[in-house]
């Protein structure tokens, strides 16, 4: 039986190279984020999952969204992405705005309570959609969280 606990915590300067290796397993990368952006799931001591929540300025309005989520092969389907999701959800720092994310995932996060959203709506939210020469055969759904007003995330 599997005793010990999962630990969520915050990324420091000294967890980089960890998260990249992390990201890299699913060919990710962290992109402009920084690895103070992101929040880790840690067992024994060892890093097994990670997310970020970043705000994008929009053209019209500001919005969040879930970034590079990964979690480790051995520990996949665990619950381990919910725990990161329900985690960052919860101590969003902007709350009243909308909470996206892209993904190859799509039905991992409609499992939260994400929604898909239109191609239109995905060009309107992100400029460099409009500027991707992939944008008809990109393999990343948008969605939209939208259990905002319960403060939570889906339960199964
Ligand atoms: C996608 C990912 C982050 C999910 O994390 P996880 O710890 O495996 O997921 P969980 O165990 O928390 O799953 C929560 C629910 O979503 C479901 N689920 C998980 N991955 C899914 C997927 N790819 N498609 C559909 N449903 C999925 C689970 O079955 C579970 O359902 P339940 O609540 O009915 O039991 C993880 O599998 C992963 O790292 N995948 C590879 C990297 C990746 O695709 N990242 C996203 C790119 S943006």
């Amino acid at each position: 039986m599997d005793m010990t606990e999962t630990l969520i915590r915050k990324a420091e300067k000294k967890d980089l190279l960890t998260i990249q290796k992390l990201l890299s397993t699913y060919f990710l990368d962290m992109e402009e984020l920084e690895a103070e952006d992101f929040i880790l799931a840690e067992k024994d001591g060892k890093v097994i999952g990670c997310a970020a929540l970043i705000k994008r300025r929009g053209n019209e309005t500001d919005f969040q969204e879930i970034h590079s989520i990964a979690v480790h092969p051995n520990f996949r389907g665990k619950g381990i992405g919910r725990e990161l999701v329900e985690h960052l959800i919860k101590n969003d720092p902007e709350p009243a705005l909308e909470l996206y994310v892209r993904t190859t995932a799509p039905g991992f996060f409609e499992k939260l309570g994400f929604e898909k959203l239109p191609d239109p709506e995905k060009l309107r939210l992100w400029e460099d959609c409009k500027k991707c020469e992939h944008f008809g055969k990109c393999a990343q759904q948008a969605l939209k969280f939208s259990c905002r007003c319960k403060g939570e995330v889906k339960q199964p």
